[in-house]
């Protein structure tokens, strides 16, 4: 099989955010692998108004240019790891905007989710976890929480994530788990356009 196509999706995209940081941390860790090939989808590069369309592209063709071009970006990968704050306990309307903005194109295939806050973005992690079953998207069990001390330091201070050693761990477990689901998934889309064409 060639590489898995994962996606890193930046949640944020305010002046002074420190999404990337994380984001970037994680790619870094990714190279360790042969089996994947990940690339950093910031939301910066899709500004989409707030959904205005006569229906999700489920149904009806999306309109707006930008919204088409995010589709045909997410359309390419494989799998996705959501990088997510959690803004008043929930994740950030950007976010939510750009998951609203596709739908065939997350649909039957692989996700992990990296939270980062004073509780590690766990509740945008738990939100998201029920927006991806929406979306026919398997959110995987290994999730990386980003919170309290080390959160603080990294925010604050501009401690390097990469010094924080004991989460690195995590990262790993999570690509393991994420490569396994994105490569079941991939074959059995794969089968499902065999048996179509049959
Ligand atoms: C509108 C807003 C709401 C926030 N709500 C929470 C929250 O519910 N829980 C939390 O841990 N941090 C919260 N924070 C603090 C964020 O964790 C912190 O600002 C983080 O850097 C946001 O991610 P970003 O820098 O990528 O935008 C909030 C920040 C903003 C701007």
């Amino acid at each position: 099989m060639s590489k898995l196509k994962i996606g890193i999706v930046i949640s944020t995209t305010r002046a002074t955010r420190f999404g990337h940081k994380p984001a970037e941390w994680v790619k870094t860790i990714a190279a360790e692998r042969n089996d994947i090939a990940v690339e950093i989808v910031d939301l910066r590069d899709y500004p989409m108004p707030f959904f205005d369309e006569v229906a999700s592209n489920a149904w009806v063709p999306t309109t707006n240019e930008v919204a088409q071009r995010w589709q045909k970006k997410v359309a390419e990968f494989d799998g996705f790891i959501f990088v997510t704050a959690e803004y008043n306990h929930g994740i950030p309307a950007v976010l939510k905007n750009a998951l609203d903005y596709a739908y065939p194109e997350w649909n039957k295939k692989a996700a992990a989710l990296v939270g980062y806050g004073a509780v590690g973005g766990s509740r945008a992690v738990e939100q998201l976890r029920l927006i991806a079953a929406e979306l026919q998207l398997a959110t995987i069990r290994t999730g990386v929480y980003i919170q309290g001390a080390d959160f603080m330091a990294a925010l604050k201070d501009g401690k390097d994530l990469k010094e924080i050693t004991h989460l690195q761990q995590g990262v790993r477990d999570m690509f393991d788990q994420l490569a396994w689901w994105t490569a079941a998934l991939k074959t059995a889309r794969q089968q499902d356009v065999l048996t179509k064409a049959a």
